[in-house]
């Protein structure tokens, strides 16, 4: 082999190295960050649930297959939005904002998802990057939801 193809060659390969390092520092998507509360904001949020909420709501109303569907996938964001703009339908936006936190943090943890040390944030930028994974359905934030999974017995 000549020294000229040699050199070829080496060049070659420092090319792929550095495209290579490149895409693999570029691709990565930020993944769906997982969602955190804390008891302190779950406990606050169930009294909220049971003085304001439950007059229309039942519990199991937050946790059923037409909620999941609803909001599962989606930022958090979405769903406290949705409560802090319409609900209480009796007097929309009438509670303080950091309620509507707290009860969004209490049907986090009705739908089973575990509380820890981390609170859910008071920040809708940071509430659009955490992903509401809810039992039977495929996070897909991004999916029309016409083509999000319906769970088989619907
Ligand atoms: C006076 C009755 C009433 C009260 C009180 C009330 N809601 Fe609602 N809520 C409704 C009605 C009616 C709907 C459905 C109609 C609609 O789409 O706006 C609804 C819809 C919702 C939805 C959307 C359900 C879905 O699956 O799409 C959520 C979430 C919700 N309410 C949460 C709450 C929370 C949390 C509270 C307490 C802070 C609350 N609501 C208080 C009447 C009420």
């Amino acid at each position: 082999m000549s020294a000229m193809s040699l050199r070829g060659i080496s060049l070659v390969a420092l090319l792929v190295a550095c495209v290579g390092r490149t895409l693999s520092s570029q691709t990565p998507a930020p993944a769906p960050t997982t969602i955190t509360y804390t008891d302190e904001q779950a406990t606050r949020g169930g009294a909220v649930f049971s003085s304001v909420c439950l007059e229309c709501h039942a519990r199991k109303d937050m946790t059923n297959e037409d909620f999941r569907v609803a909001w599962g996938g989606r930022p958090v964001f979405d769903l406290f939005e949705r409560i802090r703009t319409t609900m209480p339908e009796s007097g929309p936006g009438s509670l303080r904002r950091s309620e509507y936190l707290d009860v969004t943090a209490y049907l986090v943890q009705l739908n089973g998802i575990a509380a820890s040390t981390t609170p859910l944030p008071d920040d809708d930028a940071a509430l659009k990057t955490l992903v509401l994974t809810l039992r039977g359905v495929i996070p897909w934030v991004h999916a029309p939801r016409s083509a999000r999974l319906r769970p088989a017995s619907r």
